[in-house]
């Protein structure tokens, strides 16, 4: 196994980026963990493997030189009843990832892993589906080294905050064909973190269907 690697999460604050955080921590592989956050993560900063970079997202370009990890992972998002718009969405489901990516390839980053969605598609009649289609196509011209787009149904896992419409969907696609069927944070972290470590040439594809469960 490789060491003395790198990471950068963004999103470390959210359930996948969370779990990718614990994964990432307990990794031989990884010597130092850099979180992008907008606010204190507590207890995890203190690690002796994380730097914690805080800032406000609509300005990180002023943090650039900080933002330097040889595997980078995104798992930033947010809901459009969250954001109050579409365009506040794009804004953080689009902008952001679409600078952290130009920012850490520039500073030298190889593998590049972004929490995608399942129908990620630039021609999707739907428009969450179509940002993260547009945020995929945008980050495959940018000539990453190694690139991953793990595209989940819905997501599982222990939140503090209530998502009645993704609690629904989870409960009723429990049984639905393996395309749809829910998974579970960590295994999308488990996947996101082994491909980073493979670092494949070009880009990965991982649908919802072929993350290892747990
Ligand atoms: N939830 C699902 O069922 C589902 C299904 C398929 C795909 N996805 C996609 O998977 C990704 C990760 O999902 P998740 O459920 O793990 O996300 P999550 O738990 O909601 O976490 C989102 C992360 O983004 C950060 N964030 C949100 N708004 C921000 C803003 N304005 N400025 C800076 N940071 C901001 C949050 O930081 P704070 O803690 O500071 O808010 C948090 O770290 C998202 O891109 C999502 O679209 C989700």
């Amino acid at each position: 196994m490789k060491s003395g690697n790198s990471a950068l999460i963004a999103g470390a604050s959210g359930l996948v980026g969370g779990e990718c955080l614990k994964l990432l921590l307990a990794s031989d592989a990884y010597t130092e963990v850099v979180v992008l956050t907008r606010r204190d993560l507590g207890a995890p900063a203190r690690h002796r493997k994380v730097r914690q970079v805080e800032c406000d997202f609509a300005s990180f370009g002023d943090v650039a030189r900080e933002l330097r990890a040889k595997h980078v992972f995104c798992a930033l998002g947010t809901t459009i009843r969250k954001a109050g718009s579409q365009a506040k969405f794009r804004e953080v489901d689009f902008e952001y990832p679409n600078g952290i990516a130009d920012i850490t390839l520039r500073n030298g980053a190889t593998h590049f892993s972004l929490v995608s969605a399942l129908g990620a598609s630039r021609a999707s009649p739907f428009f969450y589906s179509r940002v993260k289609g547009e945020l995929e196509h945008t980050l495959r011209a940018m000539g990453w080294p190694s690139l991953c787009f793990v595209r989940p149904s819905v997501i599982v896992g222990e939140r503090t905050e209530s998502r009645p419409f993704e609690r629904l969907a989870e409960h009723a696609l429990r049984f639905a064909p393996s395309t749809w069927r829910p998974v579970a944070a960590r295994d999308i972290a488990a996947a996101m973190v082994a491909t980073a470590l493979r670092s494949p040439p070009g880009t990965t594809v991982i649908e919802s269907r072929d993350i290892p469960r747990s």
